[in-house]
């Protein structure tokens, strides 16, 4: 089974308009392989920017983060359709900062997701186990709830329509990344829970991401397991050389 490889560059709370400039100038004078989909989610205030480097370059662009409700007194919320108008056709849900710093909630990042795709834009929805569930055995019942009730109700056709990234919290920017064999069995983990409820057909077809601490020089012993489909990559997604880097290795 052949699935699309994605890697995404999340740059988190990083980088302003000049350091974006000189990214995307950097990047797409790169010579980054055509056999993947990289998508970067840089913050709110630079989409402009992706929208003005990116047009027609097969790269595309997404928001870390959006709201619920398509628009009103929600003071310092940016909607769906703002973000279209910006040219994005993606969207990060699910992030583990965004479940734990800001308390959304499985329920939230559920709605999150399905109003992603009534919008249109392909939503990445990440999940991922603390030190804490690891240490304690909880890895798959975590896994396997947080992938339940980000699907619930949702139809097939559209299940078809996700990327998925397993992200042990544990891993992320801590420089301590999973080993490939607990990479790939997060990975696997979200496949089963697929197969168990939409069959296996469909789970196959779906990219699964690995995240936390991932870099040009481990890339490719992830991809060589066989549930990665590509990596959600946060600190060596804000160098533009490492992050081309990154993915010709991811593809190689
Ligand atoms: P990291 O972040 O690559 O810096 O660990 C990954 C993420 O949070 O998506």
């Amino acid at each position: 089974m052949t699935r699309t490889k994605v890697f995404g560059g999340n740059w988190k709370m990083n980088h302003g308009l000049a350091e974006t400039e000189a990214f995307l100038q950097d990047f797409i004078n790169t010579k980054i392989s055509t056999d993947c989909q990289v998508v970067l989610f840089p913050p709110f205030t630079n989409l402009h920017l992706m929208q003005k480097y990116l047009k027609a370059s097969g790269i595309a662009y997404g928001a870390q983060n959006f709201y619920c409700e398509e628009k009103g007194a929600y003071t310092g919320e940016v909607s769906l359709a703002m973000l279209k108008e910006l040219g994005c056709t993606w969207v990060l849900t699910g992030h583990s900062e965004r479940r734990e710093i800001f308390q959304e909630s499985d329920e939230l990042v559920a709605k999150k997701t399905r109003m992603a795709l009534e919008a249109g834009l392909t939503p990445m929805v990440c999940i991922g186990e603390s030190l804490d569930e690891k240490k304690a055995g909880q890895t798959q019942e975590k896994l396997n709830r947080q992938v339940r009730s980000a699907l619930e109700g949702m139809s097939e056709s559209d299940v078809l329509k996700l990327t998925f990234a397993y992200e042990p919290i544990w891993a992320i920017g801590t420089g301590v990344n999973a080993s490939q064999e607990d990479a790939q069995e997060g990975c696997k983990l979200v496949r089963t829970t697929l197969a168990n409820l939409y069959g296996k057909s469909i789970a196959d077809q779906i990219s699964i991401c690995y995240g936390g601490s991932v870099k040009p020089g481990n890339i490719e012993g992830y991809m060589s397991q066989g549930d990665i489909d590509g990596g959600l990559v946060g600190g060596a997604s804000l160098k533009a050389d490492d992050f081309s880097t990154l993915v010709n290795n991811g593809v190689k």
